[in-house]
């Protein structure tokens, strides 16, 4: 193409006037590409030169006011700020979770309803017209962390919660507000018991909002897990149902109740050679529900690293991550349970833990070096990762697997392994490395279960209704299995799919068609 030549782009567009279209249709538009264009100024160009009566809203352009969001190519974000890419083809639809007024301009008054029911964001009774208020900048610190929403709603449109029980939660964007009020030094006004009654415990802490912020704002971890921490530190949380797994962990170490013989007292030593050359020395981090409840997983992490060649490290005296108590704001029990890790296992001299569990991961990856630094004043001793992210990108080679397995699976997408470290390829990978093995990907397969953020334990109904959603995808895939890399999700899909009447659909862990197929 001559550099004369102009580039088009071609955009499918949603389109339906619910006043007059039976269904929406969509309209195929070429626009002419220029660099720097984004999504908004297309749509403005197919109005201005295609069809004057396409419906969209923006004001700002410059990615501030909020108003332009809508759905392109499946993910929530303002048009202002989507830049095209000259060689592809986009799709643009209106938000999800939100009534269409018409073409690409929902309906927001239910938001804006419950935003007003939300009480003052703030009160002052101290006059500022004499002398302005003196406030120290750091504390300020956890209100900018909020601050920035521009209240482009992304995150509604895609939150789980949102989508199965509005009623449950008042959703990650109001959230946000309610956090704004509570972190602002110069409020007088608490708007703890609110957060509290619009959903302060509802949320599974999926990061689909993360996701598709544009302020890239933290929900779960600055919005929720910090005001639940509040409520808790106040006596208003955490939920009846959270106090179990605090009991336990303060009884036995571990989050759940055991089942059989636990895995770490059924080994009979802390180290364990491969019979060939050692090629690398790694901690084996198992995690509450391996050791507890799913302890043939547990074997099967440490067969397939002993084939690979890994010396494996078991501390028995390692207890829970803490990360059932830090999602559910109950941070008391955290020091005893950071220092006992660290100290079992520094005391075997390892320096790189593995784990198979997403949530212990992401918890010893992003909240053990905070926390060493808190209670220990010493950096992180440790190099963490994820069995499939160190066997794929570590060891760079695969168990050697010989049995066909002869199944059809679909692979979960676990929160905190996809969204929360960024591991999507490497399980895959792992998992059509089986011989035998068909994978097929199902619609959604990053949606949540509905287990996490203490939802599961603290709000079974409503962590069941997303569950159930989740399930009707895995049936919807055609697979015969459903393979994830989660306890949590592992528990919950096989309920759900149980309840749903789908028993004959196999939930597995990687591992353990991994170690099946190396038999
Ligand atoms: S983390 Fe997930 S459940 Fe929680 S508010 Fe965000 S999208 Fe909703
Ligand atoms: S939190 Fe982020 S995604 Fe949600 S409304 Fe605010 S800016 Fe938009
Ligand atoms: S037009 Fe204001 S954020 Fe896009």
């Amino acid at each position: 193409m001559s550099s004369q030549e102009k580039k088009i782009v071609k955009l499918r567009v949603f389109r339906y006037d619910p006043e007059v279209d039976e269904k929406p249709r969509y309209e195929v538009y070429e626009v002419p590409y220029y660099r720097g264009m984004k999504v908004l100024d297309a749509l403005i160009y197919i109005h201005d030169n295609y069809d004057p009566t396409l419906a969209f809203r923006y004001s700002c352009k410059i990615w501030r006011c909020g108003s332009c969001a809508v759905r392109i190519n499946g993910d929530a974000m303002p048009a202002c700020r989507a830049e095209i890419k000259p060689d592809k083809d986009y799709v643009v639809e209106p938000l999800a979770n939100l009534p269409v007024i018409r073409d690409l301009v929902v309906d927001f008054s239910k938001i804006y309803k419950r935003f007003a029911s939300l009480g003052p964001y703030f009160v002052t009774t101290k006059s500022r017209d004499k002398e302005p208020a003196r406030v120290p900048g750091r504390k300020f610190e956890d209100f900018i962390k909020v601050a920035g929403c521009i209240e482009c709603w992304s995150c509604i449109s895609v939150c789980p919660i949102v989508k199965v029980a509005w009623s449950e939660m008042a959703g990650p964007g109001l959230m946000v507000a309610l956090a704004q009020s509570a972190y602002n030094p110069l409020n007088e006004h608490d708007p703890l018991p609110i957060a509290f009654a619009q959903g302060l415990y509802s949320c599974t802490t999926c990061r689909k909002c993360v996701e598709v912020c544009p302020e890239e704002i933290a929900i779960p971890e600055v919005v929720f897990e910090k005001l639940r921490a509040i409520a808790v530190r106040r006596g208003m949380g955490p939920l009846p149902g959270h106090l179990t797994p605090k009991e336990l962990i303060e009884t036995t170490g571990k989050s759940v109740a055991r089942r059989d013989t636990p895995f770490l007292e059924s080994i009979e030593t802390e180290v364990f050679r491969p019979l060939g050359a050692i090629i690398d020395r790694v901690g084996f981090f198992t995690g509450c529900l391996a050791d507890y409840r799913l302890q043939h997983v547990a074997k099967a992490v440490l067969d397939i690293l002993l084939r690979l060649g890994v010396e494996v490290v078991v501390p028995k005296d390692q207890v829970c991550c803490g990360s059932p108590m830090i999602r559910t704001g109950v941070l008391s029990i955290l020091e005893k349970l950071v220092k006992q890790n660290v100290a079992s296992f520094e005391r075997l001299g390892v320096k790189t833990i593995v784990t198979a569990c997403a949530g212990c991961s992401l918890t010893l990856k992003k909240n053990y070096p905070d926390l060493i630094k808190e209670f220990l004043k010493r950096e992180m001793p440790f190099k963490v990762y994820h069995m499939s992210e160190y066997i794929v990108n570590v060891l760079k080679q695969k168990p050697p697997m010989k049995k066909e397995l002869k199944i059809k699976v679909t692979w979960h997408d676990p929160c905190h392994l996809g969204r929360g470290q960024g591991i999507y390829k490497e399980p895959r990978e792992l998992l059509a490395s089986i011989p035998g093995i068909q994978l097929i990907e199902m619609e959604g397969a990053d949606q949540c279960c509905g287990a996490g953020g203490g939802v599961r334990s603290g709000k079974r109904e409503l962590s069941e209704l997303v569950g159930a959603n989740k399930a009707k995808q895995i049936v919807n895939s055609g697979a015969e299995a459903v393979v994830t890399e989660c306890p949590f999700c592992v528990i919950q899909i096989r309920d759900m799919l149980d309840a749903l009447g789908y028993k004959d659909v196999k939930v597995f862990y990687l591992e353990e068609l991994q170690r099946q197929a190396m038999e």
